[in-house]
C-alpha cells in the first residue's frame, strides 16, 4: 500500500530517511548525506512507466542511497488520487532486484522504494505549486540540503507545454540546487515541428537543464561502441575507414505489429519512429571520427555533428519501404476509418546512406527496420573488405583464423538468436580489449551468426544485463549528457530525414504479409546510390492516390518545346538521361578536340545531376573535362550560398579533374566580393576566351527561375542580355543580389546548351514560357537560342504536366 501523500509528521520523514540509510551496509560509512533528489514522474501510470521507468527508478534507488543521497519519488498523472494511487501501486507491484540480491534484503528495498514512492494529481497550476511547496515543507521538516530535482515526461507531446510553464514557474529548486527536465520521443514529425517544439520548450528550460532521451543510448551494445573504439584504437585505426570497410549495416527488425498503437503509428511510421532517431544515432556513433576524450559531451556532440555535415542528401530512390498487410485494416479498426481507406503509412524501411568524407567515401551504411519480420534483433554491423588471397586450399585454412574467411565487427544490440547484448569480432581481425564489465561468452553449440560459427568470433556480452531507461537515469542523475539528444543534434537529424520524408510521403509501400511468410519479399540491393527490392513487386496491392503508376509513365516522353527537342520523364529518369547524355557529349568532344568544355549552373535542381554524374558515371573523361560556372553569387566560394560550393560538394569531391581544369568564377578578389574595379567579370571572360575554341563551349548546363530569369540573368534588368561582354556582374531581385554570370551572347555561342527545369513550382513558368516569343527582356530564358548550336529542354513531369 502506498502512503498518503505528505501529510506525515516531519519527524517521521526523518526518521525514515535515517532508517533507509542504515538500511544500506555501504551507508555506515557513508559521507554525510549529499542531498535530496525528488524525482517527478509524469505519466506514473502509463506504459513506459509500467514497463521500464519504474524498474529503472528502483535500481537507481538501490544504486544510489547507499551513496549518501536521499530520494523521494513522486508519480504523478492527471488521474485523480485515489484512483492514480491504485494504478500506480499495480504499476509498483512487478518491481525486481538484481538475480545476486537475497529475497530477504530485496524485499526490504523495495518496501523502502514503495514508502518513499507516492502518487500525486498533477492537472493544473494550483497542483504543481502545491508539489512545490510540499517537496519544501519535507526538506525543511527533515533539515536535508536540496541536492536537485528531476521531472521525467513520460507523457505525449501534446502535454509538453503545459507542463513544462507549470515547472517553470512554480517548480524550480531553490538556489544551489539543479533542475533536469527528461523528455521523451516523438521530438516532432519533421523538421519544422522538431524546431518548434525546441523553441518552444527552450522559452522554458536552459539546454542543459533537458535530457531528450533515445533509449538507444543506453543499449549496453550501443554505449559500448565509443568506448570500444577507443580501447581498441591501435587495431582500428588502420581498418575503420573506406578502404577497409565493405559496407554498414544497422539494422532493428522486430516481430511485433502496430496493433494497438495505430494512432501514433499513422502519424509516424518507421523512418520517423525508428530511423531518425535509433539508427542514426547509432550511425554516428559507428561514423563519427574519434573524440580523444570519449566522454566530453561537448566533443562527443561536435564530432556527431561533423557526422550530419558530411551526410550526403537523400533521394527518394535512396529508400525503400513496406507496410505489413493487416496494417491498413488495423488501422481502419482503431481509427475508425472507412472500409475505403488506405494508409501509405511504411511499416518497414531500408535507407542507403553515404557520408562524403575522406574517412567513409562511397561505404555504403545501410538502415533498415521494420514491424511484422520474421525475427526481433538489433545489430550494428561492421563487414570488412576482404582483401587477402589464401594459396592453399580451403580445408588447410587455420579454423576461424584464416584471413581468406569473413571479417566483421557487430555491436550486438541484443534478442536475435544470441538474446542478449553482445560485442562479436571476427578472430581473423584481433582480439579486442573490452572493459571489466563485459566478459567472453559462449552460446549455443552450432550457433551461426552473421554467416560464421560463434566459434569464429571473440565474443563478449556484459556481465551484468542492464535495461536501457535504467542505464539512461543513471546518467541522467549523474548529470551525464553525453547519452541524451542535444537541439542541435536533433535537428541535424531532422534535417537530414525531412526531404526523404517528404519525398516519400505519396509513395505506395510495398505489402508484405509478416513474419516467415515475407520470404523473399523485403530482400534489396543496392547500387549507384540508390535501393531496389530484388524481387518485383508481384502486383499494385495499395492504391496511391490517384491512379496506379502505369509502367508507361515512366518511360521517357520525347516532344517539343519552343521548337526545341523536349526530354520529359519523372525526375529520376530524367536525371539519369540528361547525365548519360551529358557523357555521350563529353565523350564525343574529348574524342574530336581532346577536351571537352562543359558550363554548369546552381542551384538546387542540378544536385540529383551532379550526385548522378559523380557515382554512376565511370566512363566520363573527366581528366580532359574542364568545369566552368555559368553564374556565381557574390559570396566567398566556401560559402554554403556559392555555386562552387555546391558544385563542389556533389560533384567535384567525389570525380578526378585536375585542379588546372577547373575554373571558379573570381568573385572573391583582394579580400571584397565583386567591386567593379577588381574586374572580376573581365578576367574570366579573357580566361574563357584564352581557353575554349571560339569561346564556344561545348555544354552550357542552365535552368530556368519561376520569373523566367536563367544564369543570373534577370527579367527587366538589361545587363548580360546583349553586346560585346562575354562575362557580367548582375543584380537579383532574390539575396545575396549580387551575381557574375555568362552573358546571354556567350550562353548562344555554344555547341550545346540543355535547360534543366523540375519540380512543381515550375509549373507556371514552364506554361508561360511555351506561349512567349523572343523577349528576354522580360524573361531572359525566352533569349536562349544558340546561333548554330543545340538547345534541349529536359523537365521533369511536376514541371511539364504539373
Ligand atoms: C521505440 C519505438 O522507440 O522503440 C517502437 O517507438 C519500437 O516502435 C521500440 O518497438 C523498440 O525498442 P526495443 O528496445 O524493444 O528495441
Amino acid at each position: 500500500m502506498l502512503a498518503e501523500p505528505f501529510n506525515w509528521h516531519p519527524g517521521m520523514w526523518n526518521m525514515l530517511i535515517v532508517a533507509m540509510c542504515l538500511a544500506f551496509l555501504g551507508c555506515l560509512q557513508a559521507q554525510e548525506l549529499q542531498g535530496h533528489v525528488s524525482i517527478i514522474l509524469l505519466g506514473a501510470t502509463g506504459d513506459l512507466a509500467k514497463k521500464y521507468l519504474w524498474q529503472g527508478l528502483f535500481q537507481l534507488y538501490l544504486d544510489e542511497a547507499g551513496r549518501g543521497h536521499s530520494f523521494s519519488f513522486h508519480g504523478a498523472a492527471l488521474t485523480a488520487p485515489r484512483q492514480g494511487q491504485e494504478l500506480m501501486a499495480k504499476a509498483l507491484e512487478s518491481l525486481s532486484c538484481p538475480k545476486d540480491m537475497a529475497p530477504s534484503h530485496c524485499a526490504e528495498h523495495k518496501d523502502q522504494f514503495l514508502q518513499l514512492s507516492q502518487y500525486r494529481q498533477l492537472k493544473t497550476a494550483e497542483d504543481y505549486q502545491a508539489l512545490n511547496k510540499d517537496i519544501k515543507a519535507q526538506l525543511q521538516h527533515t533539515g536535508l540540503r536540496e541536492a536537485g530535482r528531476i521531472f521525467y515526461f513520460s507523457v505525449p507531446p501534446f502535454a509538453y507545454e503545459d507542463i513544462a510553464r507549470n515547472i517553470n514557474s512554480s517548480c524550480r529548486p531553490g538556489p544551489g540546487a539543479w533542475l533536469r527536465v527528461v523528455l521523451e520521443k516523438p521530438f516532432g514529425h519533421d523538421h519544422f515541428s522538431a524546431r518548434q517544439l525546441a523553441t518552444e520548450l527552450g522559452t522554458f528550460f536552459q539546454e542543459e537543464e533537458m535530457y531528450r532521451v533515445d533509449h538507444y543510448l543506453g543499449k549496453q551494445a550501443v554505449a559500448q561502441i565509443l568506448p570500444f573504439r577507443d580501447q581498441n584504437r591501435k587495431a582500428l585505426d588502420g581498418l575503420w575507414n573506406r578502404h577497409h570497410v565493405e559496407r554498414v549495416e544497422i539494422i532493428m527488425k522486430e516481430t511485433v505489429d502496430a496493433e494497438g498503437r495505430t494512432g501514433f503509428y499513422e502519424e509516424y511510421g518507421v523512418i520517423r519512429d525508428v530511423l531518425q532517431n535509433h539508427l542514426t544515432e547509432v550511425l554516428t556513433l559507428v561514423a563519427m571520427e574519434l573524440p580523444h576524450n570519449v566522454s566530453s559531451a561537448e566533443a562527443v556532440l561536435r564530432h556527431k555533428l561533423q557526422v550530419f555535415q558530411a551526410l550526403r542528401g537523400l533521394q527518394r530512390g535512396s529508400a525503400i519501404v513496406g507496410q505489413y498487410q493487416s496494417y491498413s485494416e488495423q488501422v481502419r479498426r482503431e481509427l475508425q476509418k472507412p472500409d475505403s481507406f488506405h494508409s501509405l503509412t511504411p511499416t518497414f524501411a531500408a535507407v542507403l546512406v553515404h557520408i562524403d568524407n575522406l574517412r567513409w567515401e562511397g561505404v555504403p551504411f545501410i538502415l533498415m527496420s521494420g514491424k511484422a519480420l520474421d525475427e526481433r534483433v538489433g545489430y550494428a554491423r561492421i563487414l570488412f573488405k576482404n582483401q587477402a588471397c589464401c594459396v592453399q586450399s580451403e580445408k588447410h585454412w587455420a579454423a576461424a583464423q584464416s584471413q581468406c574467411l569473413p571479417r566483421q565487427l557487430v555491436f550486438h544490440i541484443g534478442h536475435g538468436d544470441l538474446g542478449s547484448p553482445a560485442v562479436l569480432v571476427s578472430r581473423n581481425l584481433f582480439r579486442p580489449s573490452l572493459p571489466s564489465s563485459w566478459k567472453e561468452m559462449e552460446g549455443p553449440p552450432g550457433l551461426r551468426l552473421f554467416g560464421s560459427p560463434l566459434s569464429d568470433y571473440y565474443a563478449y556480452s556484459p556481465v551484468q544485463e542492464r535495461d536501457a531507461h535504467s542505464v539512461l537515469l543513471s546518467h541522467i542523475f549523474h548529470g551525464r549528457k553525453d547519452f541524451f539528444i542535444t537541439t542541435e543534434n536533433l535537428l541535424a537529424s531532422w534535417d537530414f530525414w525531412t526531404p526523404l520524408l517528404e519525398s516519400l510521403a505519396h509513395k505506395a509501400p510495398r505489402l508484405y504479409p509478416g513474419g516467415a511468410e515475407n520470404g523473399r519479399l523485403l530482400d534489396f540491393e543496392f547500387s549507384s546510390g540508390r535501393l531496389f527490392f530484388s524481387q518485383q513487386q508481384p502486383e499494385q496491392l495499395v492504391p496511391g492516390p490517384g491512379p496506379a503508376p502505369m509502367p508507361s509513365d515512366f518511360q521517357v516522353l520525347r516532344a517539343k518545346y519552343r521548337e526545341s527537342p523536349l526530354v520529359s520523364a519523372w525526375s529520376e529518369e530524367l536525371i539519369s538521361k540528361l547525365a548519360n547524355d551529358i557523357e555521350a557529349t563529353a565523350v564525343r568532344a574529348v574524342r574530336r578536340f581532346g577536351q571537352f568544355h562543359l558550363a554548369l549552373s546552381g542551384g538546387s535542381s542540378p544536385v540529383a545531376l551532379f550526385q548522378q554524374l559523380a557515382t554512376a558515371h565511370y566512363g566520363f573523361p573527366w581528366a580532359h573535362t574542364h568545369l566552368w560556372l555559368v553564374d556565381e553569387r557574390c559570396v566567398p566560394l566556401s560559402d554554403p550560398e556559392s555555386n562552387f560550393q555546391g558544385l563542389q560538394a556533389h560533384l567535384l569531391q567525389h570525380v578526378r579533374i585536375p585542379y588546372y581544369n577547373i575554373h571558379p568564377m573570381p568573385v572573391h578578389l583582394q579580400q571584397r566580393l565583386c567591386a567593379e574595379e577588381d574586374q572580376g567579370a573581365q578576367i574570366y571572360a579573357r580566361e574563357i576566351s584564352a581557353l575554349v575554341a571560339n569561346s564556344s563551349f561545348d555544354l552550357v548546363l542552365l535552368g530556368m527561375g519561376a520569373d523566367g530569369h536563367t544564369a543570373s540573368l534577370f527579367p527587366q534588368s538589361p545587363t548580360g542580355l546583349d553586346g560585346e561582354q562575354l562575362v557580367v556582374l548582375t543584380t537579383s531581385p532574390s539575396q545575396p543580389h549580387r551575381r557574375m554570370s555568362l552573358s546571354l551572347p556567350l550562353i548562344n555561342r555554344a555547341k550545346k546548351v540543355a535547360v534543366l527545369v523540375m519540380g512543381r513550382m515550375k509549373r507556371e513558368i514552364t506554361t508561360l514560357v511555351s506561349r512567349v516569343g523572343h523577349e528576354p527582356k522580360k524573361w531572359p530564358i525566352s533569349g536562349v537560342l544558340p546561333h548554330s548550336g543545340q538547345l534541349v529542354w529536359y523537365m521533369d513531369y511536376d514541371a511539364f504536366l504539373g
